[in-house]
């Protein structure tokens, strides 16, 4: 695991673009997963505005509050909002949690639309408790390991209602981007803090063997 870190917004952005760069080097129609939060937003808009031909990816979601795709909280509209605000740099498509349906429906039907292949890249944030995607500490989404996506809770962000990939399927990717911008007590407990997995969710992370956290302070 590499840490990597910025003190420049710009040079912290560029890092993430780079990593969407080698991928389609690596890959001409790569599947790239996105959660939501402050730090991939930065990322987002300027990922639509640059030189990075984004109709030959597809992308899903990582996460999702479970609210209307309209709704200001929804990780789809701020994904539409940014990623696909250029009009001539269109993702090929966005394939997104249904909230329309009941909560169990919508897993079901989201996973049906999951790669049969590992994802290429993983974007994910870090939570100040240590979650990621929309696992919380001490859930039981956390020792899911047959489906690959859970339904959770949290009183402690925005909406209570979350839809989510799990484990097994985030940690088969070929390559995860965590996006940290000012989490320093984040990445001290990641890296050296005494809580275990279930406590700080993140620490999950440290087991894949091709991941990058990008660091501004
Ligand atoms: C969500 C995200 C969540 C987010 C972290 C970090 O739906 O909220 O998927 O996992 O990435 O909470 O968010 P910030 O970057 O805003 O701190």
């Amino acid at each position: 695991m590499n840490i990597k870190n910025f003190n420049n917004e710009e040079h912290f952005v560029e890092a993430a673009l780079n990593a969407v760069r080698e991928a389609v080097n690596l890959k001409k129609n790569p599947k790239i997963a996105l959660s939501g939060g402050s730090a991939p937003k930065m990322f987002f808009r300027a990922l639509a505005d640059s030189n990075i031909y984004l109709h030959d990816i597809t992308f899903f979601q990582v996460d999702e509050r479970y609210v209307p795709k309209n709704d200001s909280d929804s990780n789809y509209k701020l994904i539409v909002d940014t990623l696909f605000s250029n009009p001539k740099n269109q993702p090929k498509e966005l394939v997104h949690f249904n909230t329309n349906l009941p909560i169990y429906e919508a897993l079901k039907e989201y996973e049906h639309k999951l790669p049969s292949e590992p994802f290429d890249l993983v974007f994910l944030g870090i939570g100040p408790d240590g979650h990621t995607a929309s696992l919380f500490p001490n859930t039981t989404a956390l020792e899911e390991v047959n489906r690959d996506t859970a339904y959770t809770t949290t009183e402690d962000f925005a909406v209570f209602d979350r839809l989510t990939l799990t484990f097994p399927i985030i940690l088969n990717a070929h390559r995860i981007i965590v996006l940290l911008k000012n989490k320093k007590t984040v990445i001290d407990e990641l890296m050296g803090g005494s809580m275990d997995a279930m406590e700080f969710p993140a620490k999950r992370l440290l087991e894949h063997h091709n991941i990058d956290i990008l660091f501004l302070e």
